[in-house]
């Protein structure tokens, strides 16, 4: 191919859904079963036979430069742009044009997850032979008010792109993969700033539609979740851990026992507990008088002890003593979560800003 793929990635923003794990950390970074999310994109550009990526970054830019370094782990080249204030997703094409040049592009947003990867869809945009300039990809949801909106038309070609619309036209999400040509630089110059402050991609899409040009549409038929929210993040764990071999690198004892698919890290320990997969705990991490039920990420470095953890996401370093049963849960990283007898009997809590818990 003369002009092959590149790749936009973006992993700046600010996260704001994800607080309080993104007030210290990159949400790109967070992970499902013990890999960023931003890993599986990175993978799948790969293997899309993309090499050349342009990531934009923002405040955690030092974090996501060096869990990513050159790409190259990734048989990718990575250029980094440093996007100083989140101010939207076309914003990032006009910072990224002097790396893309006039090559066509895949644009993907560093927090979404598409379990079967974007090697079907890059194929079918570089192999167009009809003259379009954009390929957006859709997914039926059951709440398109939360979504950027598509309207087709009989084959599939897109009509009209709304934003977030109150009264949806059609149940057809936005995914966050896109494919432009070169014709989106001169649509993400010519629109303005939305009311949220933002240049949006979908004004410049309806930009590239309104002056006559080809935007076709991709329907995703498999798994694709935004990972912005809290519940889309343990569903997204789960989702991964569904599909995950049982390998087991780490000690366990003779009163330990592990059902299914579970994959012990190397240097993990297992004492005295029960882990019933799918189920992933990390490098030196600790179970000890447990149970880790199924669809749950302990990362490396962690302690659990005399407590029952199930379809949660627990990020390294963390310990976890003596509580009877955390459910749905998502701990960052060096957080301790522990019951106490120590009198007076009450809870004691010294929570990080925009925390949640859900005492019973
Ligand atoms: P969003 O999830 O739309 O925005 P956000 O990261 O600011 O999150 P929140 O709404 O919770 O505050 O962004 C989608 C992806 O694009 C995400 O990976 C962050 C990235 N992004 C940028 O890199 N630059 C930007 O200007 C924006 C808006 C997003």
């Amino acid at each position: 191919m003369a002009n092959p793929i590149k790749g936009l990635v973006l992993a700046g923003g600010t996260g704001t859904r994800l607080r309080p794990i993104t007030h210290t950390s990159a949400k790109q970074l967070v992970p499902l079963a013990n890999k960023p999310i931003l890993f599986y994109g990175l993978e799948s550009l790969a293997k899309a036979g993309v090499k050349d990526v342009a990531m934009i970054v923002g405040d955690t830019r030092e974090e996501v430069m060096t869990a990513v370094g050159d790409g190259s782990k990734f048989g990718l080249n990575v250029t980094y742009i440093h996007q100083e204030k989140p101010l939207g997703l076309a914003h990032c094409v006009q910072m990224a044009q002097r790396v893309l040049g006039d090559s066509d592009f895949i644009m993907y947003l560093g927090d979404n997850f598409i379990r079967d990867g974007v090697e079907e869809f890059v194929e079918s945009f570089a192999n167009r032979s009809d003259g379009t300039n954009a390929q957006i990809l859709l997914a039926k949801v059951p709440d398109p008010q939360r979504f950027g909106v598509a309207t087709l038309d009989a084959v599939g070609d897109v009509v009209s792109l709304v934003e977030k619309p109150t009264v949806p036209e059609s149940d057809l999400a936005l995914v966050g993969v896109y494919l432009f040509d070169s014709a989106i630089h001169e649509a993400v110059h010519s629109i303005s700033p939305s009311a949220r402050g933002e240049l949006e991609i979908t004004d410049a899409i309806q930009w590239l539609i309104t002056n006559g040009k080809k935007v076709r549409s991709h329907i995703v038929d498999g798994y694709w979740k935004d990972l912005g929210e809290p519940e889309a993040l343990l569903e997204g764990n789960r989702l991964v851990l569904e599909s995950i071999e049982r390998n087991i690198s780490g000690d366990v004892d003779d009163l330990s026992t592990l059902d299914g698919r579970v994959v012990l890290e190397p240097g993990a320990s297992v004492v005295r507990s029960i882990i019933r997969g799918p189920a992933i705990i990390g490098q030196n991490t600790v179970i000890k008088d447990s149970f880790i039920g199924p669809f749950t990420s302990v990362a490396a470095g962690c302690v659990i002890e005399s407590s029952e953890v199930e379809h949660s996401i627990i990020l390294n370093g963390s310990r976890i003593t003596n509580i009877h049963r955390l459910e749905g849960s998502i701990i960052g990283k060096s957080a301790v979560v522990a019951k106490t007898e120590r009198r007076p009997l009450a809870t004691r809590l010294v929570v990080g800003d925009h925390s949640r818990i859900d005492l019973v």
